[in-house]
């Protein structure tokens, strides 16, 4: 297959990328976005404070722009993310205690309301823990340690069919505290019936030309506890070729590993544009690191 997506589906998984409402009218990225990716997360749209502006208002404009733009061009969409630490509304970051759980839970409500039945998988809970692999302090934090279960509670009564992910950095080393600390608290979660069938491993590398150590234990181990895996936000300092076929690989190794997503079109679409961690260059040509990809997926 010639492109990302469908080298992707010959094994039953999709490929992504992040898309900012912001470039829809850049016809190089639209062009290179519709042709080599199926599944679509909006990088900033559908965070609280995209989507929440004023308590009890919510603003799906710019979400709908990027879930309109997806669908019509036949690409799924990933719903990132209800509740965070940061990106928070004005609003809702003054808010503590009760207040802010109830506002949490309202939040998760409204959304799902409004993408039922559009939207595969989501990020309920982004970001909630420390390297040590302790929960990392935060307004949502300090409303209780159960808030997490709480979030994927509201969010499976409110929509039973959606798969519900929880989504981090830096748990991509088997060995390494916090993936520890997140895979714990995976299999109690299994363990007591809290619902979550999926996690997110972001998968923003930097350097190096070797994977973090045993990256495919971790998938294959959270994948174990009985949830999909997928690879969320990629990116790799100067894109290395043998990190991107590395992971890459690594996916498709785990049968529970359902996805690859690329946070980003082209270098200069980046958040981190100044390391050149994407497959297109700045002026939308394919990267060696692109090509890497793209065999890995066809031998697969
Ligand atoms: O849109 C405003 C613009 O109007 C304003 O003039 C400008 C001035 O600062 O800011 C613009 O908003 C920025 C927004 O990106 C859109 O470009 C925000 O400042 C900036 O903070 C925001 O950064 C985003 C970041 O999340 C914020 O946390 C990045 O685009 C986005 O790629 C990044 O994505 C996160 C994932 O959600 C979670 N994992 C890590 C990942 C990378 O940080």
């Amino acid at each position: 297959e010639s492109t990302l997506g469908a080298a992707a589906a010959q094994s039953g998984r999709y490929f992504g990328t992040a898309i900012a409402a912001s470039r829809l009218s850049n016809s190089t990225y639209t062009t290179i976005a519709a042709r080599e990716f199926n599944m679509i997360t909006a990088e900033n749209e559908m965070k609280p404070d995209a989507l929440q502006p004023n308590r009890g208002q919510f603003n799906f404009s710019s979400g709908d722009q990027i879930y309109n733009w997806a669908t019509q061009r036949g690409l799924q969409v990933r719903g990132h993310t209800l509740a965070w630490h940061a990106q928070q509304p004005g609003w809702m970051q003054s808010l503590n205690g009760s207040a802010l759980r109830q506002a949490m839970i309202e939040h998760i409500n409204g959304v799902l309301a409004h993408y039922k039945g559009k939207i595969g998988a989501w990020d309920v809970v982004n970001e909630a823990f420390n390297e040590d692999g302790s929960r990392r302090s935060s307004n949502l934090q300090g409303t209780g340690n159960d808030w997490i279960e709480v979030a994927f509670r509201t969010a499976r009564a409110a929509d039973p069919a959606v798969k519900l992910c929880y989504n981090d950095y830096n748990i991509e080393n088997w060995s390494y505290g916090k993936t520890q600390g997140v895979y714990n608290m995976i299999r109690d979660f299994k363990s007591r019936g809290v619902p979550i069938d999926c996690v997110g491993l972001q998968t923003h590398f930097t350097g190096g030309s070797s994977l973090p150590g045993n990256f495919q234990t971790t998938l294959s181990s959270f994948a174990a506890l009985g949830v999909d895996v997928a690879l969320t936000e990629v990116d790799v300092t100067n894109s290395s070729t043998t990190q991107y076929a590395g992971l890459t690989q690594a996916c498709l190794n785990v049968p529970r590993c359902i996805g690859i997503t690329v946070w980003g079109v082209r270098d200069s679409d980046s958040w981190r544009a100044s390391e050149n961690p994407l497959l297109f260059d700045g002026n939308g040509n394919k990267k060696a690191a692109y090509t890497s990809v793209l065999n890995a997926l066809n031998s697969a």
